[in-house]
């Protein structure tokens, strides 16, 4: 026999309302994973918390409390979507779960199941909140009260499971979490639901999260790099914990509408666009401590036309698999889809250039859908999309290559259109080589050609052509005792060498290449009546005694160069 209590509590829910909203309790309690209270009070008798639910402020937003032992939880609209069904036995933990409903003439009927399959299934919700819901039902089973939404837009649900994502554009998919909210912004406080909704029509959101009850925080893409994501479903009675990312549909697609696949170690791509043609692609990982980020390599997609020598076809069926293909492919470098679904791919080496498209695609035979791969170094995995065009050093290439010809590339670029300098595989530091500099990771090597002199451009080219990263960093002024010993080794006493150090304008900061490998600014001794103020490069003038600095114009040509071996 059943037993459903109804509790007689007849409030009004607004002034201005034409409803009627009772709270109808039953036995059983919310399936965690899927629900996202926005208040927890302790220390509150149940009738309390109905009452607030009912008739208090936030009766705005109530719409379902749930009970556990002194606890209560407050739920919006949305929030929640399957209730376990205890019958009349009342739980050890004292689990109750009062849905707040209007009721044709205010009827209660003689069940409470009855009650709840006769309700309107409706809310009056303020416009600003933005939620599209229209209507809502409870339907019974033996286990569970399920709670369905309608929405006016099918598109306008913020999808939280089980999502049939070939119909929209934008869905988002929930997960309790954390992330740094440094590079947040505040968005709409109030309940997830609403922060999701936000999220979901701000063209610019890519993610959103809360850490406190009520509070929203939207992230923009490239705002951050990393966030965690754990399986502890228990409700903290201070800390939200709530993330929700957002995945955009490329065209033509094929997604997947388990949540679990999204964060798989298999990877899942999640292409973000911020309402312009660039956009980029995570390679979403999730590593054993539970941390999802797009480190140690993810694909950066764009619009644009590769130029590839050989590439390689293999057969796929989307955009997304085709990325994945390459992503999965440690020798390649680079996806390309011109027309859908021709994937290519290019391995390192085998790219020159990309003249980069900054318009949404016409036809599904000019897509030019581009991806790179991005390897992350310990200075370079928090790179944004800008930085694989700009970053003005070289970028690793994946380590793992079978056909490890390269061990890093540099992007020079002018404009839309960019260039690829391929460097060699280096052979790391070798004695007598290269040479270590006490302090400093990787070693420095010294190039010198013959009755030769070079000008900068060309000595860094130099730099890459011998597997080297570019001009040498001068952290102390111990580096200068390994400079002449490096060059006693070639019997070469005196002279002048690029090194890595510049500055953008006459009015710019001197700034070494590599600041990562700068210790102390010991090594930094210009010369008497240096810089010069239209200068913008810097060049060492080596004697058996002395070892300073002079300015340089981009022309002056020099004995050779020191370049930066990474170990
Ligand atoms: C829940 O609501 C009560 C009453 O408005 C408030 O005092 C409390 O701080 C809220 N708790 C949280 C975790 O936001
Ligand atoms: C991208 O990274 C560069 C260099 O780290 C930085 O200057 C720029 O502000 C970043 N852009 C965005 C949108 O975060
Ligand atoms: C790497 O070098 C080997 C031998 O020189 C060559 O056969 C192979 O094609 C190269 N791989 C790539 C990707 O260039
Ligand atoms: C470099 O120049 C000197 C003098 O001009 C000459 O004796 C020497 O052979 C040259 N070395 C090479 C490698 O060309
Ligand atoms: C390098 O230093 C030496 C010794 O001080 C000096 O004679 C020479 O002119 C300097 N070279 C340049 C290019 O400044
Ligand atoms: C640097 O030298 C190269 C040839 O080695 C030349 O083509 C280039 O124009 C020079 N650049 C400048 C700025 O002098």
């Amino acid at each position: 026999m059943k037993f459903l209590p109804i509790l007689s509590l007849i409030l009004p829910f607004l002034p201005q309302s034409q409803a009627t909203y009772k709270m109808v309790a039953i036995n059983g309690a919310p399936e965690l994973k899927d629900s996202y209270p926005f208040n927890v009070t302790t220390g509150q008798s149940w009738k309390d918390c109905l009452q607030r639910c009912l008739k208090s402020l936030e009766s705005l937003t109530c719409h379902m409390v749930y009970l556990k032992g002194d606890i209560c939880y407050f739920y919006f609209l949305g929030d929640f979507h399957k209730i376990r069904n205890d019958g009349s036995e009342l739980t050890m933990a004292n689990e109750m779960v009062a849905f707040k409903v209007d009721i044709p003439n205010g009827q209660c009927l003689g069940s409470a199941s009855s009650t709840l399959a006769s309700h309107t299934g409706s809310y009056e919700l303020p416009e600003y909140m933005g939620i599209d819901i229209t209507s809502y039902g409870i339907s019974e089973t033996s286990e569970s009260y399920d709670v369905t939404y309608n929405y006016a837009d099918e598109c306008n649900r913020p999808y939280r499971t089980g999502i049939p994502c070939e119909t929209c554009s934008y869905r988002m998919y929930s997960f309790r979490g954390t992330i740094s909210m440094e590079n947040g912004v505040s968005g709409a406080n109030g309940p997830w639901n609403q922060c999701v909704t936000k999220c979901l029509h701000d063209a610019t959101c890519i993610l959103a999260a809360s850490d406190k009850y009520l509070s929203c925080v939207l992230f923009k893409i490239e705002t951050f790099d990393k966030f965690y994501i754990t399986d502890n479903y228990e409700i903290d009675s201070t800390t939200a914990n709530y993330i929700s990312v957002k995945l955009t549909n490329t065209i033509p697609s094929k997604c997947s509408g388990v949540q679990e696949l999204l964060l798989s170690n298999t990877m899942d791509v999640t292409s973000f666009n911020n309402g312009k043609a660039k956009s980029m692609s995570l390679m979403l990982y999730r590593n054993r401590n539970n941390e999802v980020e797009n480190c140690p390599k993810a694909m950066m997609s764009f619009r644009g036309m590769p130029k590839l020598v050989n590439p390689i076809a293999p057969s796929s069926k989307s955009w997304k698999e085709c990325m994945y293909e390459c992503y999965k492919d440690s020798n390649c470098y680079m996806a390309y889809m011109k027309n859908y679904p021709d994937c290519r791919m290019a391995y390192y080496g085998n790219v020159d250039n990309i003249i980069r498209i900054e318009a949404p695609p016409t036809s599904s035979s000019a897509l030019h859908f581009a991806a790179i791969k991005y390897v992350s170094d310990d200075i370079t995995c928090t790179m944004n999309f800008t930085g694989l065009w700009t970053a003005g050093r070289p970028l690793k290439c994946e380590t793992s290559a079978s056909n490890y010809n390269y061990s890093a590339y540099q992007s020079t670029t002018s404009g839309l259109s960019s260039t690829f300098s391929w460097i060699g595989k280096n052979a790391g530091c070798i004695p007598g080589f290269t040479e270590k500099i006490p302090g400093v990771n990787g070693c420095v090597r010294l190039i010198v050609l013959n009755n030769v002199t070079v000008n900068r451009s060309a000595a860094i080219a130099g730099c890459y052509k011998y597997g080297t990263y570019g001009l040498m960093t001068i952290s102390t002024s111990e580096a200068f005792s390994v400079f002449r010993k490096a060059m006693t080794t070639i019997s070469r006493q005196a002279g002048i060498y690029h090194i890595g150090m510049s500055r953008k304008t006459a009015t710019s900061a001197w700034q070494w290449d590599f600041p990562e490998l700068e210790i102390d600014k010991s090594g930094i001794a210009w010369a008497s009546g240096e810089p010069k103020s239209t200068n913008l490069y810097a060049i060492l003038n080596i004697t058996a005694t002395t070892a300073v600095l002079i300015s340089s114009s981009a022309s002056q040509t020099a004995d050779g160069e020191l370049c930066y071996v990474p170990s």
